[in-house]
């Protein structure tokens, strides 16, 4: 068995406007998913989800990843998650020219579904690193946030940037403009986050900023605004020591660049009442700025706030469902050791047996 995690993620700033062109910024956060892959002897994938938002199910087919397994949990849920289970698989066929085979895979999360904290991609990332090393292949993480990126091309239809990806992959604050993927240095920020409990629907809210952004040009500006707020976060955080905790002065100045970006962001259509609600909770409880992350529409917020504060704000905010504190995780996809009751693992290219 091989058990790989990675981590979920914030946008610090460019969300959507990343989709056309502009830098984005997302942080990779101590939020984790972790998949655990063993190699079959015959090509079928089961696969069993702990806790990505719904009760855990196991579902097993065979031969075509294109059948459907029958399981007793909302059909839209189970496409997603298994959507990028199956791409995970194929990518991580592809990559050790092993295209029959089968694995069992757990998958387990504790990063919020669909909220803008990048779970799909965590899942991603950490599947085909794990069902690669299982078959004997050990990708760099910037190949697996290649492969992760064309994981998740696939199954959003097109509509995906390198953003989460190569975050998750990476680890730290990474830098997106296009194929053009960075990681940079940050001081350890003090992120908050507020969850809604809900999930925007990532697909529609782009095509949303698309069709504003075709139709006005003042949509248009606003989506190269967000890219001027990027730059102007990037020389910030370049001038800031990574190795201390960052002072009152950048945190203000970084935090007035979050606010603005909420507000362009509202301004396209993507924000919610919810969020915009948790944005008012976080600034009013004393962070130095707060912003929706990801698509929008229902989610997460980030506010940046290194007394609990925010937090304890956000837990009493109606549409609130849950507050936490995420530290920089500064390492991005990596092994894990498999769980004790495990044989140990091979430290040859043999597959054990599967369960
Ligand atoms: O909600 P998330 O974490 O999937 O982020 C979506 C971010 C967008 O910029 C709206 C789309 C993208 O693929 O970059």
């Amino acid at each position: 068995m091989t058990v790989s995690s990675a981590p979920g993620k914030v946008y610090l700033f460019g969300e959507h406007a990343v989709v056309y062109g502009e830098p984005a910024v997302p942080c990779a956060v101590e939020r984790r998913a972790t998949v655990s892959v063993s190699l079959r002897d015959d090509d079928h994938v089961r696969v069993r989800a702990e806790d990505l938002s719904l009760n855990g199910f196991t579902v097993e087919y065979s031969g075509s990843t294109g059948d459907r397994p029958d399981v007793d949990v909302p059909a839209p849920l189970v496409e997603a998650a298994m959507g990028y289970i199956d791409a995970a698989v194929e990518q991580a066929r592809d990559a050790a020219d092993a295209p029959d085979a089968g694995f069992d895979i757990t998958v387990e999360s504790d990063i919020p579904l669909g909220a803008g904290l990048g779970s799909s991609a965590a899942v991603v990332v950490a599947g085909i690193d794990a069902a690669t090393r299982e078959l004997g292949v050990e990708l760099t993480p910037r190949e697996i946030a290649d492969r992760a990126y064309r994981a998740e091309h696939e199954v959003q239809d097109g509509q995906a940037s390198r953003a989460d990806t190569f975050c998750s992959a990476m680890g730290g604050a990474v830098r997106v403009e296009g194929d053009d993927c960075r990681t940079i240095d940050a001081p350890p920020l003090p992120f908050v986050i507020g969850f809604d409990g809900g999930a925007g629907d990532t697909g529609a809210l782009v095509a949303g900023v698309r069709d504003l952004r075709e139709q006005y040009d003042f949509a248009a500006n606003t989506v190269s605004t967000i890219g001027d707020i990027v730059r102007r976060g990037e020389e910030l955080l370049a001038d800031a020591d990574p190795d201390a905790d960052p002072d009152e002065a950048f945190l203000d100045e970084l935090g007035g660049f979050m606010n603005f970006n909420h507000g362009l962001l509202e301004a396209l259509g993507v924000s919610s009442r919810s969020l915009d609600s948790m944005v008012w909770a976080a600034r009013e409880a004393g962070a130095y700025g707060a912003k929706l992350t990801g698509a929008g529409g229902g989610g997460c917020i980030v506010a940046l706030d290194p007394t609990p504060e925010t937090q304890t704000g956000l837990r009493f905010t109606p549409g609130c469902e849950d507050a936490f504190r995420a530290e920089l995780a500064t390492e991005g996809v990596r092994v894990e050791e498999p769980p004790e009751r495990t044989a140990p693992q091979n430290t040859d290219d043999t597959p054990e047996e599967s369960a």
